[in-house]
């Protein structure tokens, strides 16, 4: 792998010196991202909320804020131990509070039993799931009946989506978004776009667990 492709995969799956440099700069671009998302959520402040794919911790940060008023309580996944150890020292006081919950999992095994949460968010992270609809069934699973789920990429402001040349990401549009929330049975699919940093929008998806 040369030098630029070993920088790349570093966005899907942060370690070491890289993987810290990479989860601060996530962090810079990522933060207006984390905005728009909320205001697709309609996040209360007594809400679980589970975040896949946390990374450099912004969206941790901006969700928590959200519930820090409120008997809600954070949990966030990552396959990446470094984000994990990093952002478990960065939110030590809301961790030892018990606001705050932090672990090594993989959104294909969710180590959380069934109607559990309220709100689930997956930030800039799809692309590196190697068998999304697996993540799309086990967050359904994880969340209460009703619960939505809103999935965020980047796309360019000329409709075109987000696309680096390496091994094991995948693009994907508004059209595959739908299409995989469809095929996982959730209910009221539906999306929007806002403007996140120069020539790029935030585009969100999200669906509603179905009653069972
Ligand atoms: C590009 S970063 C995005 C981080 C953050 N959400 C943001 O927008 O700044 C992708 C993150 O998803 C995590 N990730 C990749 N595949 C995952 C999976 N299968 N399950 C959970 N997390 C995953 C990576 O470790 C990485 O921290």
């Amino acid at each position: 792998m040369g030098m630029r492709d070993r920088w790349l995969h570093q966005f899907g799956h942060p370690s070491g010196l890289r993987g810290r440099a990479v989860g601060r700069l996530l962090d810079r671009m990522h933060r207006r991202v984390y905005g728009g998302a909320l205001e697709c959520l309609d996040l209360a402040s007594h809400h679980d909320v589970l975040e896949i794919g946390f990374g450099g911790g912004v969206g941790l940060g901006v969700l928590g804020e959200c519930l820090r008023e409120g008997t809600g309580t954070l949990t966030g996944i990552d396959i990446s131990h470094e984000m994990v150890r990093h952002n478990t020292k960065r939110f030590a006081s809301d961790v030892q509070s018990g606001k705050l919950h932090l672990s090594i999992a993989d959104v294909a095994d969710l180590p959380f039993p069934d109607d559990h949460f309220d709100r689930a968010v997956a930030v800039n992270t799809v692309y590196y799931w190697p068998v999304p609809a697996k993540g799309l069934a086990e967050v359904g699973r994880v969340l209460k009946p009703e619960a939505l789920f809103l999935i965020a990429v980047g796309e360019r402001k000329n409709g075109k989506s987000m696309r680096l040349s390496i091994p094991g990401h995948t693009a994907y549009s508004e059209a595959d978004l739908t299409a995989l929330f469809d095929e996982a049975g959730y209910d009221d699919i539906a999306s929007c776009r806002v403007p996140t940093r120069p020539g790029w929008n935030g585009l969100f998806v999200y669906g509603r667990n179905p009653k069972r």
